[in-house]
């Protein structure tokens, strides 16, 4: 299956709650750069990833699959592989992908057949941004991240990302934030509605989260230089960082601007913004043995 990327076209932090999360406004849109995901038959339940060991993006994987047989009562097995091209610690999403497309895969995989509603309750335990990624497309997103309301999707621009060689933790970024950033969510109310009317408001796109991305990572600078000296119509962090993105309406001088934050040092992709998915996005589907293990 594709596990997409996100970015924040918008983000505000409207405070801190009693429970140490943020409330946020944000608006989310998936894009096509993705991690790929495997489901296969197994004794047992298995995650592996050449590129992470048991890193923290296993661990998501392996507690969305144990999130779900807890909750099913359901004793599946099933190897889980995962190939990484989303980079870590980036602001990006891709763990929290990682366990929606888990729990959206073997969901189906199992045929425990749980609806949304039982999936979103499952996604809330797992992280603030993985409710969002078990339907991606573009989304406003609020409270903790689990309120989303799917939005119309921004005209098709090319999206390039970029990212300095350190990434950034998230927690450590919003520990980083101080009280007078806070906002009240003017602007990403503005950008959906805006978003609604089909039109992409540039003027109404800020990331709280970049300041405090900044200081703790002032590389980022150079990469939002870049984008913005190679003509992005819009250039920002997206979530905590520490990658950023650059919205090119035109796709040669896209190219350009990656192939610029490549010769600096920096990790570079372009990509485009991808719509709504509704379940797993299977790329093929081999079926050698019985379906369901349960
Ligand atoms: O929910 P998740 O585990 O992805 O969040 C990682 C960290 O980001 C949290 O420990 C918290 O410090 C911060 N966070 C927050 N408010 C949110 C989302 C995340 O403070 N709405």
């Amino acid at each position: 299956m594709r596990s997409h990327a996100k970015i924040n076209l918008g983000l505000e932090v409207l405070g801190k709650r009693g429970d140490g999360y943020h409330d946020l406004a944000t608006v989310m849109q998936a894009v096509s750069l993705h991690d790929v995901l495997t489901i296969a038959a197994a004794g047992r339940l298995e995650v592996e990833s050449a590129s992470l060991g048991v890193g923290p993006e296993g661990n998501l994987v392996w507690r969305a699959a144990e999130a779900l047989r807890q909750s099913t009562g359901c004793k599946g097995h099933a190897r889980i592989s995962l190939s990484k091209s989303i980079p870590i610690r980036a602001g990006l999403g891709g763990g929290s992908s990682n366990a929606a497309c888990t729990l959206l895969g073997l969901n189906r995989f199992w045929g425990t057949d749980l609806g949304l509603p039982d999936l979103k309750a499952l996604a809330e335990g797992l992280g603030s941004d993985v409710p969002y990624f078990l339907k991606g497309g573009t989304a406003l997103v609020q409270g903790r991240g689990e309120r989303v309301e799917p939005i119309e999707e921004p005209p098709s621009q090319t999206v390039v990302l970029g990212m300095p060689p350190a990434g950034l933790g998230t927690a450590d970024v919003y520990r980083e934030l101080r009280l007078e950033e806070h906002s009240d969510g003017t602007a990403v109310r503005r950008l959906a509605a805006a978003l609604g009317r089909g039109r992409l408001d540039y003027t109404a796109m800020r990331n709280t989260l970049a300041g405090p991305a900044l200081r703790l990572c002032p590389e980022i600078q150079k990469a939002l230089d870049i984008l913005a000296d190679r003509g992005a119509a819009a250039s920002m962090v997206s979530g905590s960082g520490s990658a950023c993105f650059g919205l090119f309406p035109e796709s040669g001088a896209a190219r350009n601007a990656m192939e610029s934050l490549r010769a600096e040092g920096y990790w570079s992709e372009t990509c485009q913004f991808v719509r709504a998915w509704d379940g797993p996005e299977p790329i093929s589907t081999t079926l050698d043995g019985p379906l369901n293990h349960s």
